[in-house]
């Protein structure tokens, strides 16, 4: 399961709905930067870094590819209701999020200025500097001895007092030893003996460090191909991927964003979406839904099938309108991938203008709502198998 905007497409929701059919729910990228949020008759449940599945009961797995902060996971699991907590493993090889990490996030996006990236300020990103430098210790080094000095040194070198590193090494050793494990070992294990497991990815494919929109993106790969990279596995141990989508777009943070809607609509999208981030309860930028990206995003996830978010939202305006092709320096394009470079210089061209104000799904898709289905059936060429009309768990509809 992948995102194909940025990020917050409604990935909380729909690894809960499809958790029953699987055996365990395992996280392969990002860290507690992601928000993912799934409403019971009115209670919502915010998971940053326990795999969306908890609630079914399932096995709960976090791959060697998601970066833990202790701190979070120990809060995050003294919040899980009673009887939900299923089976959790933490691989030893997960990189640990100090509060260094995020020290240094707020001092980088201050520096940065202007130009700064709006990161969720969690610490993913010197989270992942620190273990490409090979400074950090991981999960599994808690338990053996590990020398903390060449760390303590960089950070006393550019100005930083690593002190306290020890006591915080201590208090994560305590609450992570029991659950440090081999995620990938098991997932072959489970795989093997007939069982399946779901792999729930946080961000968005525009986020993606390397795929994204560059440098405002995350700082570890969001698309599908990483989930076997970021567990350990073999490719031959991934399914068809599944991408969700909003059928509006939001982006936190900084960076491009063509279908950008701003004033009074955009105020009021925001506000119809619930649009607030579910991390750091900044407002999200909000906008149209953007043909160009998402072919992008379908190609490079290899994605045929997804699952579509918030419709209920788009019947409470108007209309909407879909985006098309960017018109660059005064020539059109549908390519994603070469408009990458100059995003910040696309104007958004729109294409067929949408309304379903007042449809409601009760059993089955109303006509209108069915028009725009068809439309992104044929232009994305893809399958629309899932729709999420309202926040609640049970407000979904299979296609
Ligand atoms: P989920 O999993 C939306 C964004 C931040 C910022 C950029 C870099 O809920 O979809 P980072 O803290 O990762 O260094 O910030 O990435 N970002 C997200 N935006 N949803 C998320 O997660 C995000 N995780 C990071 O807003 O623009
Ligand atoms: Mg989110």
């Amino acid at each position: 399961m992948v995102g194909l905007q940025w990020g917050d497409e409604g990935k909380g929701k729909v690894v809960d709905y499809l958790a029953d059919g699987f055996d365990a729910v395992v996280r392969f990228n990002g860290g507690s930067n992601a928000g993912h949020t799934v409403v019971i008759d009115g209670q919502r449940h915010t998971f940053h870094l326990i795999p969306s599945g908890a609630l079914k009961g399932k096995e709960l797995l976090v791959g060697a590819g998601v970066a833990v902060d202790p701190a979070v996971m120990g809060e995050e699991l003294s919040l899980l209701p009673e009887g939900a907590r299923g089976k959790l493993t933490v691989d030893g090889r997960c990189l640990l999020v100090s509060p260094m990490d995020k020290e240094l996030d707020s001092a980088l996006e201050e520096m940065r200025g202007p130009s700064a990236i709006g990161t969720t300020r969690r610490g993913i990103g010197p989270a992942y500097a620190m273990r490409a430098l090979r400074l950090s210790p991981r999960a599994s080094d808690l338990l053996a001895s590990f020398d903390f000095s060449p760390i303590e040194s960089f950070y006393r070198r550019f100005g930083l007092d690593p002190g306290g590193l020890d006591k915080w090494a201590e208090a994560s050793r305590q609450l992570l030893a029991p659950m440090i494990g081999d995620v990938a070992a098991r997932v072959v294990d489970i795989c093997d003996s007939g069982g399946s497991v779901l792999y729930e990815s946080s961000q968005g494919t525009l986020l993606d460090l390397v795929h994204g929109s560059y440098p405002y993106v995350t700082s570890t790969h969001t698309v599908s191909s990483y989930a076997p990279a970021g567990i350990g596995l073999s490719p031959s141990y991934s399914g068809a991927p599944l991408g969700v989508m909003k059928c509006y777009l939001t982006r936190v943070g900084g960076g491009p964003f063509p279908t950008e809607v701003a004033g009074e609509l955009g105020e009021s999208l925001r506000s119809l979406g619930k649009e607030y981030g579910a991390t750091t309860g900044r407002p999200r930028r909000v906008g149209w839904l953007d043909l160009v990206s998402l072919k992008y995003s379908m190609s490079i996830n290899g994605v045929r099938e997804v699952a579509l978010s918030k419709l209920d939202v788009l019947s409470k305006v108007k209309e909407f309108k879909v985006c098309v092709a960017y018109k660059i320096g005064g020539s059109e394009t549908t390519d994603f991938g070469r408009a990458l470079p100059r995003l910040g210089e696309a104007d958004a061209v729109y294409g067929p203008t949408f309304a379903f104000r007042g449809a409601e799904i009760a059993g089955r898709i109303p006509e209108p709502m069915r028009e725009f289905i068809d439309y992104l059936e044929s232009e994305l060429k893809v399958r629309v198998r899932l729709a999420s009309y309202g926040e609640d768990r049970t407000q979904t509809i299979e296609l």
